[in-house]
This record gives C-alpha cells, sequence and structure tokens, in this order.
C-alpha cells in the first residue's frame, strides 16, 4: 500500500477486519517489522486522537516516530503554486516535501479542507502533492475530504458491538456553532457503504453530501423516520458540501439555535432499536449530543477511539509489508 485515502486502498473489508481482530489480540505481533524504520507525522491541524493513537501504532510495530506540528516551529508553507513568495509564508510545499520525505521511510498527514474553494478541497491538492513529491507512502490523518483511519475503526467498532448480521446504520448532521469539513461523514458514508450493513444518511435540506461519497445509500430528510429501527447511529456535524447549493460551499446554513432539533438526545434514540451511539469526537456536549445519551450504557465513543490505535496498526502495518516486498 503507497497510499491510504479511500475504502478501496485497503482491499477486502473482510480480510481488514480480520487482520484487526488479530492485532487486538496481540497489537505486539509484529513489532519487528518497524525496525529502524521511521514515521514522520504531518500535522497542519490540531489532534489529540489521531496523534496519539498512530503514534502507538507505529510503536507497536516497533518503528521510530517524528512529528511536526506546521504551525507550532516549522517555517510557514506556501501551498499553492505559482504564487509570489512575497508574504509571511517563507518556504513552499515543494521543496519542503522531498525534504521531509529524506528524513523518513511513512508520512502521515493531516490537513483539513480550507472550505473556501471546493475544487481545490476535493481535488485533495495537499495530499496527493505528498504523495507525488515524498517519494514515500503516504497515509491520510485527515484531509481535505476524508478521515479513513477513523471510518475503519467506526467499521471495527460496528463489528465488535452488533447484535444482529446486517445492522441499521444512521449516519445524522447534527448542529455546531462553527463550519466543520465534511471528512468525517464523507470517509463514514464510504466504508459503510463498502460493508455489510443497512445505511441511511439523515440531515436538513442543503447538506447533501458529494454522491462519489452517497453512493447508494438511502437519505432521509426526516430524521426520525431515518432513525426508526436503527441499531446504530453515528452523529457528526459537517459544513454546507456545496453539491445542491454550490455558492454556500463550507458555509453554516442556519444559525444553530434553531437546529438544535436535530441534537441527538434520549427522544431521539427512543425513536431506534436501542441503538448504539457514535461519534469521532472531540464532540460538542448538548450541541451534537446530550450528556445524558454520551454518558449512557449504550454510547460508544470510548471503545471507538480506543480503536483508532487498532485501524492505524493495521495501516502501518499493511504499509510496511508492501515496502518489504511481502
Ligand atoms: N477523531 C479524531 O480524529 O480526533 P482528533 O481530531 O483528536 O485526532
Amino acid at each position: 500500500m503507497k497510499s491510504f485515502l479511500n475504502v478501496s486502498d485497503i482491499g477486502d473489508l473482510g480480510v481488514a477486519l480480520e487482520e484487526a481482530r488479530r492485532i487486538k489480540e496481540d497489537r505486539f505481533s509484529h513489532a519487528a517489522l518497524g525496525r529502524n524504520k521511521t514515521l514522520l507525522m504531518v500535522f497542519f491541524n490540531n489532534s489529540l486522537r489521531t496523534r496519539l493513537s498512530t503514534q502507538k501504532a507505529a510503536l507497536n510495530l516497533g518503528m521510530n516516530v517524528i512529528v511536526l506540528d506546521v504551525n507550532a516551529g516549522a517555517w510557514k508553507l506556501e501551498t499553492e503554486r505559482g504564487v509570489i513568495m512575497d508574504g509571511d509564508r517563507s518556504e513552499h510545499l515543494l521543496e519542503a516535501i522531498p525534504v521531509m520525505g529524506s528524513y523518513c521511510d511513512v508520512i502521515g498527514i493531516r490537513s483539513f479542507a480550507g472550505l473556501t474553494d471546493r475544487g481545490y478541497d476535493y481535488a485533495e491538492t495537499v495530499y496527493r502533492q505528498f504523495v507525488k513529491y515524498s517519494g514515500k507512502p503516504v497515509f491520510a490523518m485527515e484531509t481535505a475530504t476524508v478521515h479513513p483511519l477513523q471510518a475503519f475503526a467506526d467499521l471495527i467498532t460496528i463489528e465488535e458491538y452488533k447484535e444482529k448480521p446486517r445492522p441499521k446504520v444512521v449516519l445524522t448532521w447534527a448542529p455546531h456553532p462553527k463550519a466543520l469539513p465534511q471528512a468525517v461523514p464523507n470517509s463514514f458514508a464510504q466504508w459503510m457503504n463498502a460493508a455489510d450493513v443497512d445505511f441511511v444518511i439523515t440531515h436538513p435540506e442543503g447538506y447533501e453530501l458529494d454522491p462519489a461519497f452517497v453512493g447508494d445509500a438511502r437519505v432521509e430528510y426526516d430524521q426520525r423516520k431515518a432513525f426508526e429501527g436503527a441499531d446504530f447511529v453515528y452523529a457528526k456535524n459537517w459544513s454546507c458540501p456545496g453539491v445542491t447549493r454550490p455558492d454556500d460551499y463550507g458555509k453554516v446554513l442556519d444559525d444553530y439555535h434553531a437546529m438544535m432539533g436535530w441534537t441527538v438526545d434520549a427522544e431521539h434514540i427512543s425513536w431506534t432499536d436501542n441503538a448504539r451511539f457514535m461519534h469521532c469526537l472531540p464532540v460538542r456536549r448538548n450541541m451534537i449530543v446530550t450528556d445524558e445519551v454520551i454518558e449512557g450504557p449504550r454510547s460508544l465513543v470510548i471503545p471507538e477511539a480506543a480503536n483508532r490505535e487498532i485501524s492505524a496498526t493495521v495501516v502501518l502495518k499493511r504499509i510496511l509489508q508492501a515496502q518489504a516486498g511481502r
């Protein structure tokens, strides 16, 4: 594996889930694989879970780890080609990337969407420059449009907790005061479409996700109808993806005070089949979900976050094995 961005990069999901199960039984089972190999984690944006879980995954595999916080101590990077660099950006990504690649064997990238230029974001411009110019395998630690390590951990969690062979999984939009990217819902939709689940997406009109990620999922604008019979409710906010409202790409469409009926509370869960609650974290309590639901016995947010170590270990292991020609 030279790049990890989409569900197709992991191959057969059944095989990947079985690999995850075995890694979870013994997360140090491949501790020699990463000996004398270095992972470079490049963060253009903040992180708690991705930073810690991916670092832990690399340690599980015996790797060395270097972490670069681009906005805390590095030269400010220009990312667009052709600009006259007379501002505060001292270094261009096109030099910085091959330099970074010369110090490591594998690179993880966190680079969120700017939410101003849909074409730039959805072309995954920054991530693809790392793939092109680093000379090293690259994996997404949440990029402009996807968060596959999260979606893989979500799928592992659903597999562990499902009580039916083919559970109903609902992705629901929920209110938030700020404009957030679509990476988590995009990847969640992409991975659920590839998994053996009954998948439904619900959101207010205007928040339609990109059709490439929605795939064959059922979209239900009535949140109550969508929740009926659900076994898993996955809540997440996202800003306008610009599909049905191109001029509003990256915007919050309505004041969140008017949208609080979408907050997942006990009444919402009463519409489901005693659903498990999921969220990628960090979560704004009593905006996305009430204290009662997130602290309740059906909440999976902690085991879901813990599974980030497992998804990252599987992905890094695959990358190292491919590098070793295995
Ligand atoms: N879910 C997730 O990616 O968390 P962080 O932003 O803290 O890494």
